[in-house]
């Protein structure tokens, strides 16, 4: 089989956390060759009896930190320092860089994306600067809400950098214009309507029906407008 265009490793202690990421997009994408994808139970880089991943923090304070141990050896398994190459290291956190579909888009264009997924207060800072010594590394949230881990993060980054890479996704031009991409300017869609042309006595917006292509490109820009305008005023 020829080289995937895109290898995915995911560290958890959650491994089956990841299980949807082998479905969908991705999975025809996995069965094709075009992705391989490697989910890895951090604790098999362990080596106490029980197995442990986390510690209190130095300094006090409520929870626990991932200790750096387990980590730097996965790092050192999957991508050893002397590798002939390295993959973007993705670490979910609410304390990174907020993801949008622009780093969705530096995502896709990656040839190894490797993340490393935090369970309770976070991974110890170290692993982090170890990693940049030798990979880019990314630490990105979200949101500004706290999720419980970065597993969730990991299935919501990976959906919306799948649909990117050409020849994953079913339909190339619905992804150019998708909300938040250049064909909208930056804004949100506008909505959309399929049969019947009267739905519980609820008609679609008769321009839909004219086939004045021009007067319908001119709706919905307004339409993304005053949306976006009600929903997003930020994104105007
Ligand atoms: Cl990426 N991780 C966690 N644990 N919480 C989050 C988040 C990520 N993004 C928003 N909240």
């Amino acid at each position: 089989m020829s080289t995937p265009d895109l290898t995915v490793d995911v560290v958890t202690i959650f491994p089956d956390y990841l299980v949807p990421l082998g479905q969908s997009l991705l999975g025809r994408a996995i069965e094709r060759g075009q992705v391989r994808l490697g989910v890895h139970d951090l604790r098999q880089w362990t080596e106490d009896v029980h197995r442990t991943v986390d510690d209190t923090p130095y300094g006090g304070g409520p929870g626990m930190v991932m200790l750096p141990e387990p980590w730097g050896r996965a790092l050192d398994t999957l991508a050893p320092p002397d590798g002939p190459r390295q993959p973007r290291l993705i670490i979910p956190t609410p304390t990174g860089r907020r993801f949008s579909q622009r780093v969705a888009a530096e995502l896709a264009v990656e040839p190894w994306l490797m993340f490393a997924c935090g369970r309770y207060e976070g991974i110890d800072a170290r692993v982090a600067e170890y990693a940049a010594d030798r990979m880019t590394v990314d630490e990105i949230s979200l949101g500004d809400y706290v999720l419980c881990g970065g597993e969730v993060a990991v299935l919501a980054i990976m959906e919306a950098v799948a649909r990117l890479i050409p020849g994953v996704l079913g339909n190339p031009l619905s992804a150019e214009q998708d909300s938040f991409t250049d064909a909208t300017g930056g804004l949100l869609e506008a909505p959309a309507y399929t049969k019947p042309a009267v739905w519980r006595g609820r008609p679609v917006p008769e321009v839909l029906l004219s086939g004045h292509h021009a007067r319908i490109d001119a709706w919905r820009a307004e339409q993304s407008r005053s949306r976006s305008a009600e929903r997003r005023p930020d994104l105007l």
